[in-house]
């Protein structure tokens, strides 16, 4: 597609998408002409908005002027300096999680990547330590998507979805409340203390850092491990031979948990020669971006060594994603630990299944020796 017909219009979703790095790049950073803001798509994508779970008005769907607002009042706490001194914390609770590990064997994903980022984020959000069953329930249901091999329906998963939309807005409404005079740093206190935001607003914030980080993050975990040992590579990270941040940017960019992004164009514009119009939806697609061989070398191969990789993972423009030091220093850490833990870990890579809604996998068994 990137060669034959990089911006291509697909009848039948009734959507452009887009295949090129340049195309993807420009559409993102472009946001006077491609807007983030859903509700301006047409009916074509009206039950996409509904099914994709989007909630309350919240940075990710705001454009400039207002997301500035949205974004201004968090931005620092998310910077890569400000992360530094939380690290010590990141390591604890990782290590407290490996802990748990026994056995000889045991499933990756479930028992390691899935959790790992659920309990970072409650720990940055302060939620107490007792509510995180609770609050991994609602996020894995503000996720949800029908899957074919079970008998759920389409309208239980919405259901459910609702639901937890509810309890959980329900319950952070009750923790704002209870912090808006509050000092401590936790980023819902740093939320019910801001003028900038309406309670609606601080609510919205707060589920949005569950919905883009959680699932993202395991995604990435799950992927650098299947891409380690799809290249036998686990052991070289371990020692130090190959760089194990410069690995995990490779992962990022071969295996993009998120592989495409949606905009609308806000009037016509031509792209790449095809003519788009105002009103039309565009989803760029970040995988086919970040195999672009106009941008990268050799795009198919996995490079652990790959400098320059300017690969788009995180997005780019306005919307870059907020968390990606965070996720960037989960990744660190996770690795750092597990392989300093475990003295050999083996990665089964047979029947792997794909997950349904990011590019991940189902499930990721590992036999290992401490
Ligand atoms: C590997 C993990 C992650 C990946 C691949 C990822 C990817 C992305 C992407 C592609 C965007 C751009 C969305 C757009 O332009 O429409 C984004 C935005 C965002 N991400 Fe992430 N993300 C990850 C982890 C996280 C984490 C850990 C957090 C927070 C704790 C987070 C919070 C956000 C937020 C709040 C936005 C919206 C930013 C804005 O609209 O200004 N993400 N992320």
């Amino acid at each position: 597609m990137r060669q034959e017909s990089p911006v291509h219009f697909d009848e039948q979703r009734e959507r452009w998408d887009l295949f090129r790095y340049d195309d993807v790049n420009r559409v993102l950073t472009d946001h006077d002409s491609f807007t983030s803001d859903r509700s301006r798509m047409g009916t074509a994508s009206a039950s996409d908005t509904e099914d994709g779970g989007s909630i309350l008005q919240t940075m990710i769907s705001v454009d400039p002027p207002d997301h500035n607002r949205l974004r201004g009042f968090v931005n620092e706490r998310f910077q890569p300096g400000t992360l530094r001194d939380y690290q010590p914390r990141i390591e604890e609770l990782t290590g407290t999680l490996l802990d748990q590990i026994d056995g000889t064997t045991f499933d990756f994903v479930d028992e390691f990547a899935v959790p790992l980022p659920v309990i970072i984020i409650a720990e940055l959000l302060g939620i107490p330590a007792e509510r995180r069953d609770q609050f991994k329930e609602w996020s894995d249901a503000l996720i949800a998507r029908p899957d074919d091999r079970s008998t759920t329906t389409v309208k239980q998963v919405r259901e459910r979805r609702q639901q937890a939309q509810q309890e959980m807005g329900r319950y952070f409404a009750e923790l704002l409340a209870e912090r808006q005079n509050g000092t401590g740093d936790d980023l819902i206190t740093l939320a019910a203390t801001t003028d900038e935001l309406t309670r609606e607003e601080q609510i919205g914030f707060c589920m949005l850092l569950l919905l883009a980080g959680n699932i993202t993050t395991t995604n990435l975990l799950t992927n650098a491990l299947w891409c380690f040992e799809e290249h036998g590579i686990t052991d070289a990270i371990r020692t130090g031979k190959i760089d194990r941040k410069q690995a995990i940017e490779e992962v990022l960019r071969y295996r993009s948990p998120i592989q495409s992004l949606d905009r609308i164009a806000v009037e016509d514009v031509e792209l790449s020669g095809q003519r788009i119009q105002a009103g039309d939806v565009i989803t760029g697609w970040l995988g086919a971006a970040n195999r672009d061989p106009e941008r990268f070398d050799a795009p198919e191969a996995f490079r652990p060594e790959r400098s320059p990789n300017r690969h788009i993972a995180f997005g780019t423009g306005v919307h870059y994603c907020l968390g990606a030091p965070l996720a960037r220093i989960e990744a660190d850490v996770a690795f750092e630990m597990l392989l300093d833990r475990f003295e050999t870990i083996e990665a089964d890579l047979t029947d792997l299944q794909p997950i349904h809604s990011l590019y991940g996998l189902e499930s990721l068994i590992c036999h290992y020796e401490v």
